[in-house]
């Protein structure tokens, strides 16, 4: 989604708004553009369709020089992809913004400025703001007062970065609804959508609140709260960025990520250390002591995380255990108990959707709990328990490492809310299945060449069917999540005792079937579904123990998985069905780490 880098320093600053949008690559995004303040306090400005490296050689054409910049990655939301609609967003040859999130009375402020002569160059929201600035100037004491101003007319969610060429040390940014932080640095001052942009130039950050106005000079920087009283906002020091960030000899961040799995799993879950409820917060065990139930509120692989811990919340703590989408929960009146504990799960923290559902339930005086991979997140604040997974950064747009350390530390949670309601008596098992999690995701990635050849079957196809039982749905749903983000074949995902109630008139020998068949309780069950499958002439791709005693024949093609922990299976499995996709999509030759359309933090809704 849209990414923001600004910078106002006494160095040419091009170079790190570029490094910064590299950065922000990974959010998924359609266009770029650059904007900069030269010397002669002329504003400069470079536009591209497609990637960064667009932006990079225009500069290498005609080089911006500048020492105060905005930079952005636009994800289209009003206006369809193009230079015109990439930001930033200029006026008066003087003014120029980038904006991340959606202005939602844009039409009347458009048709209001366009009734005054005002003539829009872009399709997009984004416009309104750079004209309002522009006009309201004139009436206002500096750039500072005037964005003061601009925003008490805007209605949605924004973040926005603003620069004006008569005012060639200012940087004005300003938040509600979307993500901004802003970098300290020795004599120069930053700001992103998200601090990787920026840990090349700062490891030191402020975490804008909702209705902060930053003013930012190279030496120095003020914030301004909705009321415009200055405001003291907490200085965030951060670990220095690890290096195993970097792609190493890997292909596709997608491909590192999912071979990290069993590190990032020991890293969540630290071996022979099974988390304690003061893992999750310092109230934790009173909150824990008295939850009577559990609301999960998430967005995409995060979801399906979720819906997997409700088999565990509920078989073994005992506990009522609700799962829903976040864009629907925040939009209704669900019935939520007293003594339920609201759980979101989210690798980025920053999901409006996610962010807005637990605000929605927050009004309640529930307890809630993040389950979260970016520490500091917006979700993370709003929150007062946290587990933090240690996924590390997630660059492939589709998860990987995130979820499984979510399983881990889901499972990590249903093993304290079980030791309440059950004395303990399944924290064994529990303290087991974490602990043998990584091995068996290492003897699963030992299956890497066997997975690869079975993807080759899945090239010409069109649509998927992935079928799993009980826990394993989910984890059927996350794997034809996975094929369908990466590959662009249609794959859906039913409970396999589903199968005979509709998705069977589509099995033909076209029609791949992925069964994820572990050596469980409703293995026999699964046997009879997929025989109805072969019955009907569909192709089966069974990833099964290896002690099941399915065998490979004409039509079905069987994996014989390691055999592991019941409880760590679904882990190992989703790493299998990861590979399939991941190598699927390797051979239709799409682009995996950045697929078509999509964005890794969703921050609008
Ligand atoms: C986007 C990403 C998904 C992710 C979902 C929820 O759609 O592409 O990979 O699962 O957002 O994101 P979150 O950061 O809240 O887990």
């Amino acid at each position: 989604m849209c990414g923001i880098v600004a910078a106002a320093a006494k160095r040419e600053v091009s170079e790190i708004l570029l490094e910064g949008l590299r950065r922000l690559e990974y959010r998924g995004y359609d266009s770029a553009g650059i904007a900069l303040v030269d010397n002669d306090k002329n504003l400069q400005l470079h536009k591209a369709l497609g990637r960064v490296a667009e932006l990079e050689s225009a500069q290498r054409q005609r080089p911006l020089l500048g020492c105060l910049g905005i930079a952005h990655t636009r994800w289209a939301t009003h206006g369809v992809p193009s230079a015109a609609n990439a930001h930033p967003h200029t006026a008066g040859n003087r003014f120029a913004v980038v904006h991340n999130g959606i202005i939602e009375n844009h039409a009347v402020l458009r048709s209001d400025l366009e009734g005054r002569g005002i003539v829009f160059l872009s399709q997009t929201d984004t416009e309104v703001i750079v004209h309002l600035i522009d006009q309201l100037r004139p009436t206002c004491s500096d750039l500072l007062a005037t964005v003061q101003q601009v925003v008490k007319k805007l209605e949605g969610a924004y973040a926005i970065a603003v620069i004006d060429s008569d005012e060639p040390e200012t940087l004005v940014v300003a938040r509600d609804g979307s993500p901004l932080v802003i970098g300290l640095g020795i004599g120069e001052m930053f700001a992103g959508s998200d601090t990787l942009a920026l840990r090349s130039v700062t490891d030191t950050f402020i975490y804008l609140e909702d209705g902060d106005i930053g003013c930012l000079k190279a030496g120095s920087y003020e914030v301004f709260d909705s009321t415009g009283a200055t405001i003291e906002r907490e200085v965030s020091q951060l670990e220095p960025p690890k290096k195993d960030d970097l792609l190493g000899s890997y292909d596709h961040y997608m491909l590192k990520e999912i071979h990290e799995q069993p590190q990032r799993l020991r890293d969540t879950i630290p071996p022979g250390k099974p988390p304690s409820a003061l893992d999750f917060g310092a109230s934790a065990a009173e909150v824990f002591s008295r939850t009577k139930a559990v609301q999960i509120i998430a967005c995409g692989t995060s979801y399906h995380a979720g819906l997997v811990a409700k088999y565990w919340i509920e078989a073994f703590a005992k506990i009522p255990c609700s799962v829903e989408v976040a864009s629907e929960l925040r939009y209704r009146e669900p019935v939520v108990v007293d003594g339920t504990l609201i759980v979101s799960i989210s690798q980025s923290g920053e999901t409006a959707d996610t962010l807005a559902a637990i605000n929605h339930l927050g009004g309640q005086g529930l307890a809630r709990l993040a389950v979260c991979n970016v520490d500091h997140s917006a979700i993370v604040r709003a929150s007062e328990l946290v587990f933090l997974t240690q996924a590390g950064a997630e660059i492939g747009v589709a998860s990987t490492k995130a979820f499984t350390t979510q399983l881990a530390a889901l499972m990590a949670l249903t093993d304290q809310l079980a030791g309440i309601t059950n004395k303990n008596d399944y924290h064994g098992i529990f303290a087991s299945a974490m602990a043998s999690a990584p091995a068996a995701v290492t003897a699963v990635l030992a299956l890497e060449p066997k997975i690869k050849a079975m993807a080759n079957h899945f090239v010409a196809k069109h649509h998927a069917l992935f079928l799993g039982r009980g826990v394993f749905y989910p984890i059927a749903m996350e794997g034809a999540l996975k094929l369908k983000e990466i590959s662009y074949i249609h794959a859906e995902a039913y409970p396999a005792g589903e199968l005979k109630h509709g998705p069977l008139a589509l099995v033909d020998s076209d029609m791949p079937v992925v069964a994820v068949a572990p050596n469980n309780a409703l293995l026999e069950k699964l046997r009879s579904n997929l025989e109805e499958v072969r019955a009907r002439g569909g192709e089966l791709f069974v990833f099964a123990d290896e002690a099941s005693g399915f065998e490979s024949g004409p039509g079905v093609h069987v994996l014989a998985m390691p055999h592991c922990d019941e409880l760590a299976a679904p882990i190992a499995y989703t790493v299998a069905l990861q590979l399939l996709s991941y190598y699927v999509a390797v051979a239709r030759g799409t682009d995996v780490d950045k697929p078509r359309n999509l964005a890794k933090s969703v921050t609008v809704e």
